[in-house]
């Protein structure tokens, strides 16, 4: 098999769901803004030389359906020839694009390929707009629909994560996350047009387009006194609240891979390969747990010992399945999410896989790390992780 180079990675800003910056704007300016910004940093590629467009979204319907994929790739320019898909592995679709686009390099079949994701999670709702679960299969297996906040609630009653340890491991994805905007860490980030609708005096709205260049999820003023007195989000007599799940985000990602020959011939500067990527199932009432089992799995596969590899993105879907896994694999937190995770900076589905990638990749540049893990437990009952080497 070839090499697959990932080239460009890049993420516009993750925004709040609803009171964020990007809530009146639609995810196909999102993700075609993305896109083309990932060719911009890519001098001497041509939009003609990608062969595919693959695009994680978790929820692919309304404004965002209809094969977003296909339709953002031709707002952002792209020649017809240069096709688009939607891919669908809930919380790690981004990633799941990027490693089929990946494959595509590494058989032959393709030299230039696209991975990334997208989520607006105010256009279109976590569950879809329209959910109907199969009537038999949910009154015998209902936990194949269970709400996400339920299985954060299992892990932490199943495993004894205790609040003072969620809140405590949410306050530092917080604090890291504030210390990384101050001080200008987001390289990955590119700013991003969001649109307004400002009313004016006669009652009629007028259109404004600005520059998002922030996650505005950060909450830089966040205490732990504060995040102890939130109330639990999903069962009264829980421990999970809003202060130590992820957030609802809308975002978008992409990632540019092309194989060694396209490199050497275009002079591109690829940041890592990715190597190998899996998945791995678990129990669906307890989905928190997957990459507690994908991480092994990964290593497994690449003959890599956890000790080698220097910087994970572990996606905080909730502190207590994030803590758990960490905790249970031995991984020391000062290599996970070193710049916050998605409690502080939001979890926007189908992109999150996408968003992670730019942001592993960043950080593997700035650290100077060989290995680089991406990882994210998923609805449904899975895990999913990916080995990234950087090249020199
Ligand atoms: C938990 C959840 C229901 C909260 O939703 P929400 O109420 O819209 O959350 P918000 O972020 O708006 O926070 C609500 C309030 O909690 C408080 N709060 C949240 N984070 C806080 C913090 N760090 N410190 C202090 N207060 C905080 C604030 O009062 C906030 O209200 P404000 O924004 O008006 O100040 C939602 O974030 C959720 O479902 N998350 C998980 C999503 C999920 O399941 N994803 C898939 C995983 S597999």
């Amino acid at each position: 098999m070839r090499d697959a180079y990932i080239v460009t990675s890049v993420r516009t800003p993750g925004c709040r769901r609803n009171k964020g910056a990007f809530r009146d704007t639609r995810p196909e300016d999102l993700l075609s803004f993305i896109l083309d910004s990932a060719m911009q940093q890519t001098k001497n590629l041509a939009k003609k030389d990608v062969d595919d467009v693959m695009i994680g979204c978790s929820f692919p319907e309304a404004e965002q359906g209809l094969n977003i994929g296909r339709v953002a790739s031709q707002m952002a320019g792209f020649p017809v020839e240069v096709t688009g898909a939607t891919v669908n592995r809930f919380c790690s679709s981004g990633l799941e694009a990027i490693a089929l686009a990946s494959l595509r390099v590494m058989a032959g079949w393709s030299d230039v390929t696209i991975g990334g994701g997208v989520e607006s999670m105010t256009y279109v709702p976590m569950g879809g707009s329209i959910p109907r679960p199969h009537p038999e299969f949910s009154k015998t297996q209902a936990d194949n629909y269970i709400s996400m906040g339920l299985t954060a609630e299992n892990v932490a009653n199943r495993y004894d994560i205790s609040r003072e340890q969620q809140d405590e491991f949410a306050y530092n994805s917080q604090k890291k996350a504030a210390a990384a905007k101050a001080g200008k860490k987001y390289t990955e980030i590119v700013p991003t047009p969001a649109v307004r609708f400002n009313k004016k005096e006669d009652g009629t709205f007028q259109k404004e387009t600005f520059i998002q260049d922030f996650d505005d999820g950060i909450r830089e003023s966040t205490t732990l006194e504060g995040l102890t007195k939130l109330r639990p989000a999903f069962s009264a007599t829980g421990s999970v609240t809003a202060g130590n799940s992820s957030q609802m985000t809308d975002g978008a990602a992409a990632t540019i891979i092309a194989c060694e020959e396209k490199v050497k011939e275009l002079g591109l500067k690829p940041v890592a390969k990715l190597k190998y990527y899996t998945t791995a199932g678990c129990r669906p009432d307890e989905m928190g747990v997957g990459p507690l089992y994908a991480i092994p799995k990964l290593l497994k596969l690449a003959n890599v010992e956890l000790k080698d590899v220097g910087v994970f993105e572990i996606n905080e879907a909730f502190a207590s399945q994030a803590l758990y896994c960490t905790r249970e694999l031995g991984i020391d937190l000062a290599k996970v999410n070193l710049n916050g995770g998605a409690i502080a900076l939001g979890h926007p589905l189908g992109c999150t896989g996408a968003k992670l990638c730019a942001t592993l990749m960043a950080n593997m540049k700035s650290t100077g790390a060989r290995y680089g893990v991406e990882s994210m437990c998923i609805g449904g009952g899975m895990g999913a992780a990916a080995l990234f080497e950087r090249c020199e």
